[in-house]
């Protein structure tokens, strides 16, 4: 059975603070007023995945505001969009429910004039790599760190 995709409502805020918090921390945690912060600045581009009344997985992602003009030149791009956060609960991954999510995510960007998706992938997530590596995505670089 298919998850239903559909806008996040606030009483969504706990189970996507719990997969928040299971799956999605790199450097930080986003925490709840985080995920309120999410639902108030784009609520059109904040989604989850329900599957027997119970959230499966949910994805952010928001119009990128400041790019420079010649990016825009460069990208033959109007607007640039971004995915912040993605995640689904382990024990119904690859069922297709990211690609669900992250489509209909780009169906919302598109209504909103954005043709360009950008993104991080945690180096450990060799699975999301892989998922985007599938939808498309091209990598462009590396984020890199060393202690000094
Ligand atoms: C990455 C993540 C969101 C994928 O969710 P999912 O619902 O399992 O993804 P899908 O079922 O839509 O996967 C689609 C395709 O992506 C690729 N893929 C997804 N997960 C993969 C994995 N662990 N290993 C290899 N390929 C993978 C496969 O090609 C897959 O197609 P297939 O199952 O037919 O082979 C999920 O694993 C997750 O929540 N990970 C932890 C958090 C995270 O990494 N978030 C993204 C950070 S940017």
């Amino acid at each position: 059975m298919d998850p239903a995709i559909r806008r996040y409502e606030k009483n969504d805020g706990v189970a996507v603070l719990e997969l928040s918090q299971k799956y999605t921390s790199w450097d930080s945690t986003p925490t709840e007023a985080d995920i309120q912060g999410f639902y108030s600045s784009e609520p059109d581009f904040f989604l989850v995945a329900e599957l027997n009344r119970r959230i499966v997985g949910f994805i952010f992602g928001r119009e990128s505001k400041n790019v420079p003009d010649e990016v825009l030149r460069r990208w033959r791009s109007a607007k640039v969009g971004s995915v912040e956060i993605l995640a689904v609960e382990e024990r119904y991954r690859r069922r297709g429910i990211a690609t669900l999510l992250l489509n209909r995510l780009f169906i919302g960007f598109r209504e909103r004039r954005i043709d360009t998706v950008t993104l991080s992938v945690p180096a450990d997530e060799r699975g999301a790599k892989e998922l985007y590596d599938k939808l498309g995505f091209e990598t462009r670089g590396y984020f890199m760190k060393k202690r000094l």
